[in-house]
C-alpha cells in the first residue's frame, strides 16, 4: 500500500529544501529542541516548523510556505548548523505561485523569493506546563498551537482529553466557545506523564539546553578572567522608608517598586564616576573600551535556568523607568521570551540572590563584561550607635567581582562606597539625576 509519504515521493510537484537562516549576533549552530512536524505532513504557509535554541535565546521556525514535510534533517537534541537545510518541503505548483504573489504583495521591490525558514522571538508560553512542581511538555499538534496563538489563548494552562494530557482540537474550540471544557485538572494526570513515582535506580543523563547550556558556556568563558573580590555591608534603612512612602504612588501607576531599581540607578549613578567598571577589555589585552550606555544586566531566576538580560541606557532612565523596564524583562525571561536584543549589549551585572536568601556571594564575572554585584538578604542586625548602644539596622551585604586585569582593588572599594553612599542616603540620588 502506498504511504502519503510515498505518494508525496512520487508525485512531480518541487521538492525545496529550508536552510536554517543567519541569525546573525555570531551564532554558528542552534539546538533543535522540539519538531511540531513529522514526516508526511502537510503543513500551511507559517506553521510553526520547530522549535531552536541558540546561546541567546529560544526561537521558533516557522515555514514560509504550505506544502508536504518529505524529509526532516534533524532529531531533537541535534545541533543545526546555519545555512544547512531543516526540512525537505514538497511545494505544489499552485502553492509556489500562491506564495510568490504573497510575497511580492509584502514586499513590492522583490519578486525573487528566499526559500530560507523565517525565525520568530516570541515563543514558548506554549510548550510547558507545571505540574505538581515539574515542568512538562504541552502536548499538541501545530494546528492547535496555531489555533491558540491566534486566539492569544495560552496553551500551559490546560491540560486536554487525550493521550498522556494531549490537547485536542476539540478541547481548545469548545474552551474558546466558552463550553463545559473537555480538559482535566494537571494535578490528576501527574501520575500518566511523569515517571510513575518510580524510584530511580540508575543514574540519569540528561541533555544540557537552553539557558542552561549558555550559563555553562559563559562561565567557561570566564574562566579567563582573574577574579577580584570585595564586600561591603549597606545600610538600607532610608531606602526602606523611601520604597514604602512611594509604594502606593507607584502602584496606582500600576508600577512594582522593588529594591532593585534604586540599587540599578545607583550603580548606573557610580558608573558615570568610574567608567572604567562599565568597560570591557579586547582579546590581546591592548586596549580598554569605555561604554557610553550603561546597560546593565540583572540575573533572573527563571523555571528553565538563570538568564542575565540587560535594560539598556540605564543612565537616562528614571527610576520609575528602569522599574518599568525591570517588570518587563522579568516577565519575558519567565516566559522563555527574551530577544537577543534583551541578552546582548550588556555593560554591567547585577544579581538579587538575597531574594532567595543568602548574605555574601562570590558572582562571576559575565564576559565581556569587568565588574558584577551581588546583592545578599536584606536583614535585620545588631549595631552599635555612636554612644556604644546596640540598635537594630536592617542590613544588606554587597559582593563585588571584578575583572582584576581591568580594575584594581581601590577603584572597587571607590564604587562600592559611591553605590553605598546612594542607597543609604537615596535624596542624593534624587539630587543627582537628570
Ligand atoms: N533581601 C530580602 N528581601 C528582598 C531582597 C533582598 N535582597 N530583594 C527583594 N526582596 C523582597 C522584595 O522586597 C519583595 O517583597 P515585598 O514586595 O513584600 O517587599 C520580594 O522580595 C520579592 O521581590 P521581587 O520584586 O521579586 O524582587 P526584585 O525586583 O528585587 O528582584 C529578580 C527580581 C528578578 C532579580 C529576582 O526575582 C531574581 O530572580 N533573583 C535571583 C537572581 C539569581 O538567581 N542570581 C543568581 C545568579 S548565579
Amino acid at each position: 500500500m502506498q504511504t502519503r509519504l510515498d505518494q508525496i515521493r512520487h508525485n512531480s510537484n518541487k521538492i525545496e529544501p529550508f536552510k536554517l537562516t543567519d541569525i546573525g549576533e555570531g551564532i554558528a549552530e542552534v539546538e533543535v529542541i522540539q519538531w511540531f512536524v513529522k514526516e508526511g505532513d502537510s503543513i500551511d504557509e507559517f506553521d510553526q516548523i520547530c522549535e531552536v535554541q541558540s546561546d541567546k535565546a529560544t526561537v521558533e521556525i516557522k515555514s514560509p510556505k504550505k506544502g508536504n514535510v518529505t524529509k526532516l534533517y534533524y532529531k531533537v537534541g541535534d545541533m543545526a548548523k546555519v545555512g544547512s537545510s531543516l526540512i525537505d518541503l514538497e511545494i505544489s505548483e499552485s502553492n509556489e505561485s500562491e506564495f510568490n504573489h504573497k510575497s511580492s504583495d509584502l514586499n513590492p521591490s522583490s519578486s525573487k523569493v528566499s526559500s530560507s525558514v523565517q525565525l520568530e522571538n516570541n515563543f514558548n508560553f506554549q510548550n510547558q506546563i507545571l505540574v505538581n512542581g515539574k515542568f512538562l511538555k504541552v502536548l499538541a499538534t501545530p494546528s492547535v498551537r496555531y489555533i491558540a496563538r491566534k486566539n492569544n489563548f495560552d496553551l500551559s494552562k490546560i491540560v486536554g482529553s487525550g493521550k498522556d494530557g494531549r490537547i485536542t482540537k476539540a478541547d481548545l474550540l469548545n474552551l474558546l466557545d466558552q463550553k463545559s471544557p473537555s480538559v482535566i485538572n494537571p494535578e490528576k494526570i501527574e501520575n500518566v506523564r511523569s515517571s510513575n513515582g518510580k524510584v530511580e535506580t540508575v543514574d540519569r543523563v540528561e541533555k544540557i539546553k537552553g539557558y542552561n547550556r549558555s550559563m555553562a558556556k559563559k562561565m567557561v568563558e570566564s574562566l579567563s578572567v582573574p577574579h577580584f573580590g570585595y564586600c561591603d555591608e549597606i545600610n538600607m534603612n532610608s531606602l526602606i522608608k523611601l520604597r514604602n512612602d512611594t509604594k502606593t504612588y507607584a502602584k496606582d501607576k500600576n508600577i512594582k517598586l522593588s529594591f532593585m531599581p534604586f540599587i540599578i540607578k545607583a550603580c548606573s549613578l557610580s558608573l558615570k564616576k568610574y567608567p572604567i567598571i562599565n568597560s570591557s577589555i579586547n582579546h590581546d589585552l591592548t586596549e580598554i573600551t569605555y561604554h557610553v550606555n550603561h546597560n546593565i544586566g540583572i540575573a533572573i531566576d527563571t523555571p528553565t535556568g538563570l538568564v542575565v538580560p540587560n535594560i539598556k541606557n540605564v543612565q537616562n532612565l528614571t527610576i520609575f523607568e528602569i522599574a518599568s523596564e525591570l517588570i518587563k524583562i522579568i516577565s519575558l525571561a519567565q516566559s522563555n521570551k527574551l530577544s537577543h536584543q534583551d541578552l546582548t549589549g550588556g555593560t554591567f551585572s547585577l544579581s538579587n540572590i538575597g531574594v532567595i536568601g543568602g548574605t555574601y556571594a562570590k558572582p562571576v564575572v559575565i564576559v565581556p563584561e569587568v565588574c558584577i554585584g551581588a546583592i545578599g538578604k536584606i536583614q535585620k542586625l545588631p549595631r552599635y550607635d555612636e554612644k556604644g548602644n546596640v540598635y537594630p539596622e536592617n542590613i544588606v551585604q554587597f559582593s563585588w567581582s571584578a575583572d582584576h586585569r581591568v580594575i584594581d582593588g581601590a577603584t572597587m572599594a571607590n564604587f562600592s562606597n559611591l553605590v553605598k553612599l546612594y542607597l543609604e542616603n537615596p535624596g542624593i540620588m534624587v539630587i543627582e539625576t537628570k
